[in-house]
């Protein structure tokens, strides 16, 4: 039994900040920032809004391109670095907004790999005969914990959701997943607090602090050999990829993966200019894009890969 992707959906906030707009905010400029990471705009999310807000409006976009009773599904796993709360999980949320009763619900938390393992779960739901339908979705609002104040990071991160549902099916689908981390490079993508930090008038800010140049480096070196483990499991060659699907983080970084695929960057979709870096929400709507713009077709095969706070990485090969 494989698992094979139905259908996919996404939502942006309305809000958009441009690089025009951060020159007002921080000490930077539209050209640093274009020629450092490749982000001209992203989205952010409205006051009133929240991460289950954003998964709701990518689950139902899906649910309407797959054309289903929202109770034939029969897992939920939310990817979440900013949930709505400590607990009860996004994915319980969700579930009881599409009021889908009984199934399993729970949030993954591996950062911008998040929804890289959140399929690498649900494909071994679907194997094991667990599931035979899932929701699977990347949902962040990174804006409530960026430090407006730092320039080196308030320019990156940004809000987004991004959805697929995967079934149960006879030919593949998801033909491997892999997924790693290595928590003694925790330090070098963090946040500043948490739980642990809570005082006596409750949670203070939280917010990121990353040390970018070191994170690059190690992103740059781990997405090359992720390729090369991804390519091997499967016996493929780099030709044998139609689309690579990056994690969203910096135009130099996805780059210098597609020079390692030696693909021209016509068959890499690139959302990095639109959308920033919304982490666990970054694959899937970057997916949904090329998906919905007719990119991918099916039957093409599909590199998705990602890296992130922990460290850790991922990458899943799908024939689509
Ligand atoms: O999603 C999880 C994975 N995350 C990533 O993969 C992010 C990885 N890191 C990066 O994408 C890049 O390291 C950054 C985009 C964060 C930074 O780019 P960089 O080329 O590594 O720049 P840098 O940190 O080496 O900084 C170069 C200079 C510094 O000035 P000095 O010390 O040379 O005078 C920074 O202070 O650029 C300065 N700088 C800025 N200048 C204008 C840093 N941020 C800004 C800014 N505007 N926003």
């Amino acid at each position: 039994m494989f698992s094979r992707i139905m259908a996919t959906g996404s939502y942006l906030p309305d809000k958009i900040l441009t690089n025009q707009d951060l020159e007002n905010i921080v000490d930077t400029t539209d050209q640093w920032i274009t020629e450092r990471t490749g982000i001209k705009q992203r989205h952010i999310v409205a006051d009133d809004q929240s991460t289950c807000d954003l998964a709701e409006f990518a689950a139902r976009n899906a649910l309407e391109a797959a054309d289903i009773d929202p109770q034939s599904i029969d897992l939920i796993i939310v990817a979440t670095t900013t949930p709505d709360r400590v607990f009860p999980s996004t994915a319980c949320l969700l579930q009881q907004r599409l009021d889908i009763h009984g199934c399993p619900a729970f949030d993954v938390q591996a950062v911008c790999t998040g929804f890289v393992y959140a399929l690498d779960i649900a494909d071994k739901f679907i194997k094991t005969g667990a599931a035979k339908r899932a929701l699977v979705i990347g949902a962040e609002t990174l804006s409530r914990i960026v430090d407006w104040t730092d320039r080196t990071t308030c320019v990156l991160f940004a809000d987004g959701a991004g959805a697929v549902i995967i079934e149960a099916s006879e030919e593949p689908g998801i033909l491997s997943t892999h997924i790693h981390a290595d928590g003694s490079f925790a330090e070098l993508l963090t946040t500043n607090g948490g739980i642990t930090d809570v005082g006596p008038d409750g949670l203070d800010n939280i917010l990121i602090e990353m040390k970018g140049n070191e994170v690059f480096k190690m992103a740059v070196n781990t997405l090359g050999r992720i390729v090369d483990e991804t390519l091997s499991a499967n016996n493929m060659q780099k030709s044998d990829i139609d689309w690579l699907v990056p994690h969203q983080a910096n135009i130099r970084i996805i780059n210098a993966t597609a020079k390692k695929l030696k693909m021209s960057t016509d068959h890499v979709v690139t959302t990095v200019q639109n959308h920033g870096n919304t982490s666990a929400a970054s694959v899937p709507l970057a997916l949904d894009t090329a998906v919905r713009d007719g990119r991918i077709k099916r039957g093409e095969t599909i590199l998705l890969e990602a890296f992130g706070g922990g460290f850790t990485w991922g990458s899943a090969l799908i024939k689509y």
